[in-house]
């Protein structure tokens, strides 16, 4: 990696408020020598966000650019690389599957969830005195949330957190990621046969008969988006899970805010405070295009850094500090905006807000341990927790970050 991509992914906020403060616009080098531009500050990256003139089709980015990995047809044709007219075919597709009347039916699930896996926390600080709050509680609940709403079946959910692991961390090799990438393919090819041969009334066995119906949705297409949905689905959200935890153990402040009724306003200040997604997905501009004052040539990649932009002061008043109570919680951009607004939004908000509940309800008395041995990754594009180390008893009183 390149210094600076390092220098980024050990401390994404200090770096991004340093380059923010220096400007709206950089130049920066990947890991894989390519340059991209850099967008820091709010208004710039909420206004890029929904700026048609920049294109996620990787046919608008000029030869040698930045593309990020690349995956096969079958998994590649996915919201994320489209513009309209295919993007607005499938995203209303995928809409017409993934309804707000589905979310709210996993209410019930997702509690029995996160109860049993505060069950399970319990009894491991009672017998061990310490647990893991990412490995033990997080991970495992969201993969089971979005496994739900797709119809993964159990015995498969094992090699999720392997599999972005291995895409999005910091030390993800070109071979590491091809190996990876093969086996996910097999993967979802065999669910989607597998949800045509057996329907099981969730959301991937009605995308399967919303593409053998009258052919809307290209098989690529059927397979990139089950492929999105889990991908997108699972990391992010644990990620926003423990990152809300470690929020409320780490200060007795938002620890009293987040009672009853607060935990929602908890979960969507630690969304921005901490957003799990540091970068938006790449963009390459149609024609030249001028942002923050730089004249951005067409086919360049553009980056738009959602995390610092959350916490530019021009935009949040005390913007490091975690702030359930601020009037504009909402203004957050971590889940995008514009066409590309994140479609699972809803459901990271419920999964997070049913598993901080359970989790403050079973276990009131929580707490860091002595030293804060919580772990941050190292990635350029997610913000998380690797370990988050709790125990009971008389809270420690780290600094937060
Ligand atoms: C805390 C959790 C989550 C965060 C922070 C997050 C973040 C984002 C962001 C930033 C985008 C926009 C990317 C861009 O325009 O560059 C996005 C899009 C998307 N997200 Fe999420 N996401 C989360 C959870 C989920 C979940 C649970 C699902 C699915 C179950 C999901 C599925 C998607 C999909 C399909 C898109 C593409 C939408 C489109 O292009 O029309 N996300 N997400």
């Amino acid at each position: 990696m390149s210094d600076m991509a390092a220098a980024y992914a050990a401390d994404p906020h200090g770096i991004g408020s340093r380059l923010r403060e220096a400007g709206p616009v950089h130049q920066v080098t990947m890991p894989d020598g390519t340059s991209v531009w850099l967008v820091t500050r709010y208004a710039d990256v909420h206004r890029a966000l929904a700026d048609p003139r920049l294109s996620l089709s990787k046919r608008n980015a000029k030869p040698g650019g930045y593309q990020g990995f690349s995956l096969p047809p079958a998994l590649d044709a996915n919201l994320l690389n489209m513009d309209a007219p295919d993007h607005t075919r499938l995203r209303r597709l995928a809409g017409s599957a993934f309804t707000a009347r589905r979310v709210a039916e996993l209410r019930p699930a997702l509690t029995d969830a996160a109860r049993g896996l505060a069950d399970a926390v319990a009894a491991r600080l009672a017998a061990e005195g310490s647990a893991d709050l990412v490995a033990d509680f997080a991970t495992p609940y969201a993969v089971l949330a979005i496994s739900e709403l797709l119809g993964v079946p159990a015995a498969s959910r094992g090699r999720f957190r392997e599999w972005t692991a291995g895409l999005l961390g910091a030390e993800a090799t070109r071979e590491g990621m091809a190996a990876i990438v093969r086996e996910m393919y097999a993967f979802f090819t065999a669910l989607v046969a597998d949800k045509r041969a057996n329907p099981s009334g969730d959301l991937l066995s009605d995308l399967v008969a919303a593409r053998d119906a009258d052919d809307r949705l290209g098989e690529d297409e059927l397979t990139s988006l089950a492929f999105l949905l889990l991908f997108a689905g699972y990391e992010n959200s644990a990620n926003l899970i423990a990152g809300a935890a470690y929020a409320v153990l780490a200060d007795e402040r938002v620890r009293a805010a987040a009672r009853g009724d607060g935990i929602a306003a908890l979960v969507e200040e630690v969304a921005r405070h901490e957003s799990p997604a540091l970068l938006a997905i790449r963009r390459f501009p149609v024609e030249d295009v001028e942002i923050g004052g730089a004249v951005v040539p067409a086919g360049e990649t553009v980056m738009l850094a959602l995390a610092t932009a959350n916490r530019d002061p021009r935009r949040f008043t005390d913007p490091d500090t975690v702030d359930p109570g601020r009037d504009d919680l909402h203004r957050h951009l971590s889940f995008g905006q514009g066409v590309h607004y994140c479609i699972g939004a809803p459901l990271a908000r419920l999964e997070a807000e049913v598993a901080l509940t359970a989790l403050l309800d079973r276990l009131p008395d929580l707490c860091l341990p002595d030293g804060n041995p919580a772990v941050w990754q190292q990635s350029l594009r997610v913000r998380g927790l690797a370990a988050l180390p709790v125990a009971t008893g008389e809270p420690a009183r780290p600094g937060h970050r």
